[in-house]
């Protein structure tokens, strides 16, 4: 992965359900033709294949892989398989989906092929997953995601900060009510290297719109360093 890097979580919002998540993909493949700035999309493991394949020019990311070995398991959702469908990377420990043992997640992921971001609730999350050899780690306070209320750029500057300080140099993403140019432009003067994105995508009026404007701000910052 590149960084800084925009990445939507799709999550099963009602907007992606069937062939929404491909138009919503073809957007987001618009923006990064258009800005330069690296896009990713968290998708259903039943969109993998579709997102991957008819629309390359983005990251496909899985939501979740679970550390199962092949064999007897109904439901798992295997790394190798993620990475056949052609996922690149998967998220893993999402406030969502927690996992009771992070590490051994991440190890099978990165076994698999896969690259690994590792979500952390805190600071001192953020310390222990960077030990664990991730490719990035997203910090996101469980309690501002998906909310109508203040982000985590208006909400915990600070924690931003101290999360890029714990993260040990491992790429350092923030997510939890990003909506506006102003949440981006914060969290990376704070350090970050992108971003987890979810509800202000998905449900905007105009997605389209709305990617412009925040992987602007991206492209913008990254202009003037
Ligand atoms: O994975 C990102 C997600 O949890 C953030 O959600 O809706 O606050 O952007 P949201």
């Amino acid at each position: 992965m590149d960084y800084p890097i925009f990445i939507t979580n799709a999550k099963t919002y009602p907007q992606i359900t069937g062939d929404g998540i491909i138009a919503l993909a073809m957007s987001h493949a618009k923006v990064t033709r258009d800005l330069g700035v690296t896009v990713g999309l968290a998708v259903s493991p039943f969109a993998i294949a579709s997102v991957s394949s008819i629309v390359p020019e983005i990251i496909t990311f899985a939501q979740h892989t679970d550390a199962c070995e092949a064999g007897r398991n109904t439901g798992a959702q295997l790394p190798e398989s993620a990475k056949w469908a052609g996922a690149e990377v998967t998220l893993i420990n999402h406030s969502e989906h927690r996992v009771e043992n992070v590490k051994a997640h991440i190890d099978r992921a990165k076994a698999a092929g896969l690259q690994v971001v590792v979500c952390a609730e805190s600071p001192a999350e953020v310390e222990v997953f960077a030990t664990y050899g991730p490719d990035a780690i997203a910090y996101e306070p469980a309690d501002l995601i998906g909310g109508e209320g203040k982000s985590v750029s208006e909400a915990k500057p600070e924690i931003i900060a101290q999360s890029v300080e714990a993260a040990s140099g491992v790429p350092l993403l923030v997510g939890a009510g990003i909506k506006t140019e102003a949440d981006i432009k914060v969290a990376l003067e704070l350090g970050a290297s992108g971003f987890l994105v979810a509800s202000g995508v998905v449900k905007a009026d105009d997605p389209e719109a709305l990617l412009y404007e925040l992987v602007g701000a991206i492209r913008q910052f990254a202009m003037q360093e």
